[in-house]
């Protein structure tokens, strides 16, 4: 989708003059802001009910200007960022002098990605610089992937709402800790491993390997309003009865192998078989299932590779315990 020259000119301006603009990617919408503003990275913080450690990511309008935003470019980051920028890629690196304490969370390295969308594109070319972008929602619930939804949970509290369509990843991006020759994954996103070990000729490891420190790594994040429960796809039947008896109004995310099954539930979405597919829809169904009145969700993890690592990441996070304050 093109937005029109004016939208593109007036949500530079809004990011300028220390605004906020919600701008659409290919992977969730974001809460954007000029990065070197303090002021608006705070407003970020204090709009998205974030804790301040939480470290943000810089978004930027080409590869080439990755020197401008880090200390050092290693040669297995240039390769990474070569092959997968635009996309859905975030590299860890170390931060450059450009990029305020404020936005990293007090961290010496700093999250930077250049997103694959015309509108996000058109935009960081228009405004120049670097756009600290979290996900569009209220800290902990499900990442936007429409413009409706960014309007529906934030509102007011964004200046203006760049509208580019519904997201064509869905989930977000892979976070690679690349500050070392020997990168890892500290978040399943939109570039899977597999892709990632093809570029580098190498296996990539998933989680608590690296060095960096990853804040925001809650038991509970991307949760819809309702409690979501994991099961097996052999007891999901079975679980969804007995949560009906006992007075639940139950929503079902039905996975390929049970597409035929006979469920009687209050609301069922199924599982579309690709993987790509799923992925897209994924935080569609979490926001449906809630605006249906469904108070638990049963749904069983897929086959974690591929896209699957990513998908059962988000799901296992959105049954995590929640906090009771
Ligand atoms: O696809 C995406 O990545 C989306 C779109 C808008 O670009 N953004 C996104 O941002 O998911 P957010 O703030 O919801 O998640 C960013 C995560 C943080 O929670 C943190 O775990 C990690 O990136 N992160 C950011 N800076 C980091 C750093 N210096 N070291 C380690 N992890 C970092
Ligand atoms: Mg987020």
């Amino acid at each position: 989708m093109r937005a029109a020259i004016s939208d593109i000119d007036k949500a530079a301006g809004v990011l300028r003059a220390g605004g906020l603009v919600a701008i659409p990617t290919e992977t969730v919408y974001g809460l954007g802001a000029n990065v070197e503003d303090v002021a608006a990275v705070a407003r970020v913080f204090q709009v998205k009910g974030r804790p301040p450690s939480h470290p943000l990511i810089v978004h930027i309008g080409s590869a080439e200007q990755l020197g401008e935003w880090v200390t050092v470019v290693p040669d297995t980051a240039r390769l990474l960022a070569e092959r997968f920028w635009p996309g859905p890629l975030t590299l860890v690196l170390r931060r450059g002098p450009r990029v305020p304490l404020e936005a990293t969370g007090g961290l010496e390295t700093v999250a930077v990605r250049v997103p694959d969308h015309s509108m996000a594109l058109a935009l960081l070319s228009a405004f120049g610089g670097g756009v600290a972008a979290p996900s569009a929602n209220r800290f902990g619930s499900v990442s936007p992937t429409t413009a409706d939804h960014v309007r529906a949970e934030l509102g007011d509290a964004v200046d203006f709402v760049l509208d580019g369509g519904p997201c064509q990843v869905g989930l977000e991006s892979t976070i690679v800790d690349a500050t070392s020759e020997t990168p890892s994954i500290l978040r399943p996103g939109g570039v899977t491993r597999e892709e990632l070990e093809a570029a580098l000729g190498s296996q990539v490891s998933v989680g608590s390997t690296s060095r960096v420190r990853v804040p925001g790594q809650h038991p509970s994040h991307y949760a819809p309003r309702a409690r979501v429960v994991l099961v097996e796809p052999e007891a999901l039947l079975t679980e969804v009865e007995l949560a009906q008896e006992a007075g639940h109004r139950v929503g079902v995310i039905l996975p390929p192998s049970l597409a035929d099954a006979p469920v009687k539930t209050h609301a069922v979405v199924a599982v579309p078989r690709s993987m790509a597919a799923y992925a897209r829809r994924l935080y569609g169904f979490l926001r449906d299932l809630d605006q249906l009145g469904c108070d638990l969700i049963v749904a069983s993890l897929p086959p974690e590779e591929g896209l699957g690592l990513a998908i059962a990441n988000r799901l296992r996070r959105a049954a995590g315990p929640r906090s009771t304050t």
